[in-house]
């Protein structure tokens, strides 16, 4: 099916500007950038997740869902933007976390705020969360609702669609030449819409995963790619790219180098990385620049929400604030 045929649900302001930078943290590995700024999607802090939520609401309106069951953890971003969403369109939520039952998190406040419903699995592995999600739906449809599962970050070929769109709007705005784009990796829904949108370009791919490892993310990636390339009927090969180890000491924030990197860039031009995706990928561009062919351009993913956890849970600055 072609992309503009698909259902979808217009919640973001696009296209979201490019920005050319010279420096961004007054570091070499961070000059001369490219920035396409998701960060500024424009709907509920939503970043680069408004756009595969677009389509997978679309998704879920066309097929007449009541209820909506997303598997997100505490500080998923898409699951918080669903919930506003989907709350916006009359359908019912229901969150799926991982884990005992906690709060905290701004993005799971959002959730709650927008009147989801939220489970915890009681299992402290996060793909617990999918499968819990299955048989929550399962019951629901006994009782007569017709829910829809998503899985975690919108993952979906559907979902991926979102960054198909980007795709076209990035050749739209840069030409389809020589440049390498880095962007942040968790579930890979966003890079996998990303490369189907761009086969037969000369545009170079590197993702940094920030929570999975690489041969494990990689095939995820290339499997997600080639659905979303049938559904919309994608013409060509997806253009060359690869995944490249950001975890750090793994899943979410609390890695040093990485939380002070964030920092420098907000203090430097006020550009805000949030822990869990930018602040990683970022630290690995500065740290592997030279090695990159061409103009380089960071997909910033935005992550405001878990940027402002970081603020208001640091020892540091809580600390501070509470003396003055
Ligand atoms: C701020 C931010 N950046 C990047 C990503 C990664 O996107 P994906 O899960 O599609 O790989 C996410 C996912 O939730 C996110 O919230």
């Amino acid at each position: 099916m072609a992309l503009a045929d698909l259902p979808r649900v217009p919640l973001g302001i696009f296209p979201t500007p490019v920005q050319q930078v010279a420096d961004l943290a007054g570091t070499p590995g961070l000059r001369d950038l490219l920035v396409k700024r998701d960060d500024l999607t424009g709907f509920a802090w939503g970043g680069n997740k408004v756009r595969t939520l677009e389509y997978v609401l679309g998704d879920a309106l066309s097929l007449q869902a009541d209820t909506i069951v997303v598997a997100g953890g505490p500080t998923s971003n898409f699951a918080g933007l669903l919930a506003v969403a989907a709350a916006g369109q009359g359908i019912d939520v229901v969150q799926v976390c991982y884990g005992e039952p906690r709060g905290g998190a701004a993005a799971l406040a959002l959730s709650k705020r927008a009147g989801a419903r939220v489970e915890f699995t009681g299992v402290a592995d996060r793909s617990s969360m999918d499968q819990y999600a299955g048989e929550l739906a399962g019951r629901l449809r006994a009782e007569g609702r017709r829910p829809y599962v998503v899985p975690r970050g919108g993952a979906t070929p559907i979902g991926a669609c979102g960054f198909a769109v980007a795709a076209t709007e990035l050749i739209e705005q840069l030409g389809d030449r020589g440049i390498t784009v880095v962007i942040p990796v968790g579930s890979g829904g966003s890079i996998a819409g990303l490369l189907a949108g761009l086969a037969s370009t000369q545009v170079d791919v590197v993702g940094v995963s920030v929570s999975r490892p690489v041969d494990e993310i990689e095939a995820q990636v290339s499997r997600r790619t080639a659905e979303c390339a049938e559904l919309i009927g994608s013409a060509g090969p997806p253009p060359p790219w690869r995944v490249v180890d950001g975890r750090g000491p793994g899943y979410g924030g609390g890695w040093p180098e990485a939380d002070e990197l964030a920092r420098t860039l907000l203090a430097y031009s006020g550009f805000v990385a949030d822990p869990v995706y930018n602040a990683k990928a970022l630290y690995w561009l500065n740290g592997h620049r030279d090695e990159l062919p061409g103009p380089v351009l960071y997909w910033s993913t935005g992550g405001a929400l878990a940027a402002a956890d970081e603020l208001t849970t640091t020892p540091s600055v809580v600390g501070k604030e509470a003396s003055s």
